[in-house]
């Protein structure tokens, strides 16, 4: 997306920027005190207490829309849960204290503490369910992917358009086997493929820097609450994204229709995944490809984090040292 392109803000705090960093920071930090330790809940639970505590302290009257699940099912973050301190402007929330829990537990690359926030209204409130995804990164032409079309048309739309053989195409695709078919036409294309285990909100992000990522386009199902996180990181990088909810319980038909979703087939675009003035902030836990992950030193702890704000394209890239120990020890 071009600059040109940026709607003016619609006045979310930019101080909301830096303090959205502060809770990512903070979710991070709790769970990469377990990092490796093979205890996945734990590890989740850390970072969601962490990013709760940090989140309440923030001046705004937010709601979960993305969270930990439904109210009798997480205690804490839940979809419906109001937090902040109430005195700011009202805003959705979609988080995910620990994307990449089983990678987190592994030690292995590419898990984050990530969070959006958006206007109240602005973000996808999308139900616990899966979500068939396509997305790229900025820098080509408007239109040029289609969740739709066989994924070997997209692959070539990409490498023409990059001016590059499909072989030097790769594609990120989680490693499921309700892949395999999807993987099969991949192979069948030329194109290389980056397998992971886990974490595709990162998956989606690394599309937006294949010099650095290796990745050119993402490609499958994964959860549809990652979706809408991911999407928010695209909303303020640039490039292009669609997506489908994946629906196949009854229960699961109902409770989109309870979000709002009438159309549980429908075929969303970015735009409609998150609005135009949506902040996202990501801090790795472990080390991944565009943030490293945290460092706990003798003195210090160190932490890796991107803040993005839609309505200006800004992504800073924050590397912070926490002194102040005693706080991160309360976590
Ligand atoms: P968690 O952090 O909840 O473990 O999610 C990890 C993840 O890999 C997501 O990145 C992805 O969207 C989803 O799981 C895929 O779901 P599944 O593991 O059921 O295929």
């Amino acid at each position: 997306m071009s600059n040109t392109d940026k709607q003016p803000s619609s006045g979310l705090d930019r101080i909301l920027t830096l303090e959205l960093a502060r809770v990512s920071e903070r979710a991070a930090v709790s769970a990469a005190r377990l990092r490796g330790h093979g205890d996945e809940m734990a590890a989740d639970q850390a970072a969601v207490d962490a990013m709760r505590r940090e989140l309440n302290r923030l001046p705004i009257d937010g709601t979960v829309v993305i969270g930990e699940g439904e109210r009798d099912e997480a205690p804490m973050l839940y979809i419906g849960e109001n937090v902040g301190t109430k005195q700011g402007p009202k805003v959705d929330i979609a988080l995910d204290p620990l994307e990449g829990t089983t990678i987190c537990a592994k030690n292995l690359p590419n898990s984050l503490a990530v969070i959006a926030l958006a206007p109240a209204g602005d973000l996808l409130n999308a139900p616990d369910s899966y979500m068939d995804k396509i997305a790229i990164g900025p820098g080509y032409k408007a239109g040029l992917i289609d969740l739709d079309a066989p994924i070997a048309e997209n692959i070539a739309a990409v490498a023409k358009e990059k001016g590059v053989k499909v072989s030097e195409v790769t594609a990120c695709v989680l490693d499921r086997p309700r892949h395999a078919r999807l993987i099969e036409e991949i192979r069948a294309t030329g194109a290389a493929i980056r397998l992971i285990g886990d974490g595709d909100v990162a998956g989606v992000i690394h599309t937006t820097d294949p010099d650095e990522t290796g990745i050119d386009i993402y490609a499958g199902i994964g959860g549809a609450p990652e979706g809408v996180l991911a999407a928010a990181a695209l909303r303020c990088i640039g490039g292009q994204m669609q997506s489908r909810l994946v629906i196949t319980r009854d229960e699961q038909v109902e409770r989109a229709h309870r979000m709002g979703i009438e159309d549980i087939k429908k075929k969303y675009t970015l735009e409609e995944m998150a609005g135009p003035d949506v902040l996202f902030a990501a801090t790795g836990v472990t080390d991944g490809n565009f943030l490293q992950g945290v460092r706990f030193g003798r003195h210090h702890i160190t932490t890796h984090t991107v803040v993005m704000r839609s309505s200006t394209g800004t992504v800073r890239y924050i590397k912070a040292q926490h002194t102040d120990l005693e706080k991160f020890h309360l976590d």
